[in-house]
């Protein structure tokens, strides 16, 4: 039996949120071929994740952080670590994501943890955990330049593989508030192949 940590970051409801539309479709068609697994949904907005403060930051770069696995913090922490797939559903805001998800990622960034430094640099510690981000944009970032100011897919993307997770997806739909544009259908579409990649995650 899998964990599944279902991230959710945007203040919006599933039925106003375009990215939980997609999202939420993906775990429901998750749950169709994965019955036996366990899904964990965490809505960051709910959560009430907030910026770290220097007391957050002592006890996280502390040591006998073993001990604390229910601190405000460790405990998301370690949530993280205990969990096999990772589904992170974000808009992109302001070419990034929204900063409750940079925050969260601020929580789940421990050394000894979920990284740790070595003679070589940083070493991600998670093993044999998969991701998939979904996201959802108002303009695109398929093609060049425009590719390069991706920070949301891209920033996600990259700290899940910096904790060791290898196989990560990105699941995006593009241009929906490009006046003229069909939304339904490029949700649908996004919906269609989260729904595909949703059998085999
Ligand atoms: C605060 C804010 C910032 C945004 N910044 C960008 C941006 O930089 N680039 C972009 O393409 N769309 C941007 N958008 C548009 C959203 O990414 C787009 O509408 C997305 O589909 C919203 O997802 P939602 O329906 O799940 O809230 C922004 C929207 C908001 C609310």
């Amino acid at each position: 039996m899998a964990k599944v940590l279902y991230i959710k970051a945007n203040p919006k409801s599933n039925e106003e949120s375009r990215t939980f539309r997609i999202s939420e479709h993906f775990i429901e068609e998750y749950k169709k071929t994965h019955p036996e697994d366990e899904i964990i949904e965490l809505d960051l907005y709910k959560e009430g994740i907030h910026f770290l403060s220097n007391d957050d930051i002592n006890t996280i770069m502390g040591p006998n952080k073993e001990n604390l696995r229910n601190h405000p913090i460790l405990k998301y922490t370690y949530q993280f670590v205990d969990a096999d797939k990772y589904v992170i559903a974000t808009p992109m805001w302001n070419l990034g994501v929204p900063a409750i998800l940079k925050a969260y990622f601020d929580y789940v960034s421990v050394t000894g943890i979920t990284f740790k430094y070595t003679e070589n640099g940083p070493v991600g510690l998670l093993k044999n955990k998969k991701g998939v981000v979904i996201m959802t944009t108002g303009g695109e970032y398929l093609e060049p330049p425009f590719d390069q100011m991706d920070f949301a897919s891209k920033y996600v993307t990259t700290m899940l593989k910096f904790f060791g997770v290898e196989e990560v997806s990105v699941v995006a739909a593009q241009r929906l508030d490009i006046i003229g544009e069909d939304v339904e259908k490029l949700v649908g579409d996004a919906k269609k192949q989260a729904e595909e990649l949703a059998k085999t995650f």
